[in-house]
């Protein structure tokens, strides 16, 4: 298709001789459609050639080249330069690409780059709570959306299998093992164990130096404490596993912490030769004073290797495995200063420049139910399988009362029911936290999932009423210049976009943002205009353009991890 953004850069290039790239990262969609399709702010000249924006705007105007084919017309307002698309023309390739490319918006453009995106890793041995389901949504949909622009996308989940609570699971289990029933209910059962050690430790020093002595043999590979270790690790992945399977979540790399236990030495080592290590009270921390980052511990007193030692091994072991161009850590913003940190004594590591400056922390705020925040050490915490079927059930309940006879009454619930959870996940910008609340996430008129799957379905009805879908080739244009429809090409023209400005950004609520919006461009459309009408042509031309959007809210959805319904 065109990109009417370059054609109006290169315009204005010509016209005052400036980079072309550079202008076009400076044109705008404005948010009134009546100030036109695209906006040049002419703000940012006004230092450099020393006039007023509006002079400026009104210079450029006179000496640009308008070419009716592409361009309608250039208005001056303020100190912007508006921009009007051919309707024609915007709405003729916008048909023809949607007729020849099966699947819409895809493209090439990362196609020489490996993006790794680091998702879920939740922790073995503890529930897998609604922080890290936000995590694996969030990941997914980034993983899905690299992968559909071309990338070379790597999803790999860091599972938390290592650390001094396991020190403190392996004393619990020697203790008290035998009274609790982990093959039933193992995170359950661990939780308690764990919950349990913790109290006793509190009131007794010398269990808390038991299990510090457990995760160094545990460390040293003791026979005993592998087993015990392995056996936490296989139960808890087995119920991990059952909410990726309810999420349809899958990765290309499960690596745990673990992993990188005999790959630490060598850290030691080139921090030790880049001469950042100190010793402080016994334990080798790098100080970050002067970056204010205060300092990042690398080793403990007792030679154990910590968090931020391990993932200094991932990166590199990462770097040299994938040689990644860019690597998400989707983390909570609760470890921003940790990531800051980690990125930090990362330089020093011996991998490609472009990998140390390709570390980025996606973080996502907190979710919060109505009962406050959860902490695993308390004990009381609100289970994602729990939810899940919590969220599938009352989709039940509302289609059992909306449509009795609906077939596949379970199959579609579980599309419906996850795909709210998933889409409330991703409706907000991901850093501001989240409120839980059943009557948001399944309102079916609410700026939710369900309301764009409600769409979507409707789009399939007006398809199957008709019972035929016109050629695009034949499709009369002029039918299609009412405001509505035009609200609806533009969108469907701006989708790959938006899948681009998901990259830049690294934030996906963007194309949730987009789908809201084309849902509610096709609502407007649909009260406004008759689709089946005694007009062929425009029936025709309606038909499309229903067809269509029906297949932009399913791309799009897929790629936040969603699946489409067939009915409501
Ligand atoms: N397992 C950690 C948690 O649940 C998150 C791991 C984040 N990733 C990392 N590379 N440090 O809090």
């Amino acid at each position: 298709m065109t990109n009417f953004k370059q054609k109006i850069a290169e315009q204005i290039s010509k016209a005052i001789d400036l980079d072309k790239e550079e202008l076009e990262t400076y044109i705008e969609i404005p948010k009134d459609v009546k100030n036109g399709d695209y906006a040049f702010p002419c703000f940012r000249l006004a230092k450099e050639l020393k006039k007023a924006p509006q002079q400026i705007a009104n210079e450029i105007k006179e000496r640009i080249e308008i070419d009716s084919t592409i361009l309608e017309k250039v208005e001056v307002l303020g100190g912007y330069l508006n921009f009007y698309i051919n309707k024609q023309l915007l709405t003729k390739e916008v048909l023809m690409e949607m007729a020849n490319k099966h699947e819409y918006g895809k493209s090439k453009i990362g196609e020489d780059k490996t993006i790794l995106v680091e998702y879920s890793s939740p922790n073995i041995a503890k529930p897998f709570h609604i922080g890290h389901l936000r995590n694996t949504v969030i990941g997914a949909a980034l993983y899905n959306i690299y992968q559909y622009l071309g990338y070379n996308t790597i999803g790999i989940n860091h599972l938390g299998d290592y650390g001094t609570q396991f020190g403190k699971l392996i004393e619990g289990y020697k203790r008290w093992g035998n009274e609790y029933n982990l093959e039933e209910n193992p995170i359950e059962e661990l939780m308690k164990i764990y919950v349990r050690i913790n109290k006793l430790c509190e009131k007794d020093k010398t269990v808390l130096e038991a299990c510090r002595e457990n995760f160094k043999l545990l460390e040293q590979k003791d026979s005993y404490c592998v087993e015990l270790w392995e056996k936490f690790k296989e139960l808890s992945l087995k119920e991990f596993q059952k909410i990726y399977d309810m999420l349809g979540i899958r990765f290309d790399a499960v690596i745990g912490e673990s992993f990188y236990i005999d790959k630490m030495e060598k850290i030691y080592e080139l921090l030790e030769n880049a001469h950042v290590l100190k010793e402080s009270e016994g334990a080798q921390i790098v100080d970050l004073e002067d970056k204010g980052l205060g300092v990042c511990m690398i080793r403990k007193s007792n030679g154990s290797s910590i968090y931020a030692t391990r993932d200094l091994a991932a990166i590199r072991y990462r770097a040299q495995t994938y040689d990644f161009d860019k690597c998400l850590y989707v983390v909570a913003y609760e470890q921003a200063l940790y990531f800051k940190q980690l990125f930090e004594v990362a330089q020093y590591l011996d991998i490609p420049g472009k990998c140390k400056q390709g570390l980025r922390h996606v973080q996502y705020g907190m979710v919060r139910l109505s009962t406050g925040r959860m902490s695993t050490r308390e004990g009381n915490v609100i289970k994602v399988e729990e939810l899940l079927t919590e969220a599938i059930r009352r989709v039940e309940d509302i289609i059992k009362e909306k449509n009795p006879e609906m077939k596949n009454l379970k199959d579609e619930a579980k599309k419906i029911g996850i795909g709210a959870v998933i889409f409330h996940n991703l409706a907000n910008t991901i850093i501001k936290d989240q409120v839980f609340d059943w009557d948001n996430v399944l309102n079916f008129q609410g700026e939710t999932g369900p309301y764009i799957q409600y769409t979507y379905v409707r789009t399939k009805s007006v398809l199957e009423k008709a019972g035929y879908l016109p050629k695009a080739e034949e499709i009369n244009i002029e039918k299609l210049s009412d405001e509505y429809s035009q609200d609806i090409i533009k969108l469907i023209y701006s989708f790959e976009d938006t899948l681009i400005q998901v990259t830049d950004k690294d934030e996906p609520s963007i194309l949730a943002r987009y789908l809201i919006d084309l849902a509610k461009a096709f609502s407007s459309f649909y009260n406004e205009n008759k689709i089946i009408t005694e007009d062929k042509e425009l029936q025709d031309a309606r038909i499309y353009l229903t067809c269509s959007v029906g297949k932009v809210l399913k791309i799009g959805t897929n790629l936040l991890g969603i699946e489409m319904p067939d009915k409501m």
